[in-house]
């Protein structure tokens, strides 16, 4: 499995499957320990990501961690983060959905290998391409659905968190039944 995902994760920096291979600086692939069995899903690289090769690595990212940590989990230590998409869209701008559909076989490969339990989206761009197009983030955030057996959630971005801190309080209820789910589901995630 480890041989396997390392293979896909340098094959993916040599990617051209949709044009914003012309403008990353590179890939992104994900970050956290592949034994997990909690796969968080974000949008897309930005700006530090793009530079740094590593998801949620901005601003949004430390206010990611800080909720994480509030429910036991760490990046380095029990969950895996990823995008949808892999590649840096320039000047921020959504990912157009021909990249989307371009780029999802990786998180399909991902999906595959990790064979996560428990998918929580960080925002639209996520929730409306794993758990349903339709998806509302203020009015369907924290409610669980199943698919396949994989239990999935889907919040808000922490970067909409940045901008609308008002929020902040019905993320964190996202999380802590984030938690319960682990509890439940897959507790082992808490001894890693
Ligand atoms: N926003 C995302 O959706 N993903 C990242 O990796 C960084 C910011």
């Amino acid at each position: 499995m480890e041989q396997l995902w390392e293979q896909m994760k340098m094959s993916l920096q040599k990617c051209e499957r949709c044009g914003l291979c012309r403008t990353r600086t590179q890939a992104v692939w994900g970050v956290g320990n592949p034994r997990t069995r909690v796969l968080l899903v974000g949008e897309a690289p930005g700006k530090n990501e793009d530079e740094q090769g590593e998801p949620f690595v901005g601003r949004s990212g430390q206010l990611l961690d800080k909720m994480l940590a509030v429910v036991d989990l760490d990046r380095k230590r029990n969950i895996y983060i990823t995008n949808i998409v892999k590649c840096r869209p320039p000047e921020n701008r959504d990912p157009a959905p021909e990249e989307v559909a371009a780029c999802l076989g990786y998180l399909r490969e991902q999906t595959r290998i990790l064979e996560p339990r428990i998918i929580v989206c960080l925002g639209r761009i996520s929730a409306t391409r794993i758990i349903d197009p339709g998806f509302k983030v203020t009015r369907e955030h924290g409610q669980w659905v199943e698919k396949g057996g994989i239990h999935m959630m889907g919040t808000f971005h922490p970067a909409a968190l940045l901008r609308n801190p008002g929020n902040k309080p019905a993320a964190l209820a996202d999380f802590l039944g984030l938690r319960e789910k682990i509890r439940q589901l897959c507790p082992e995630v808490y001894e890693l």
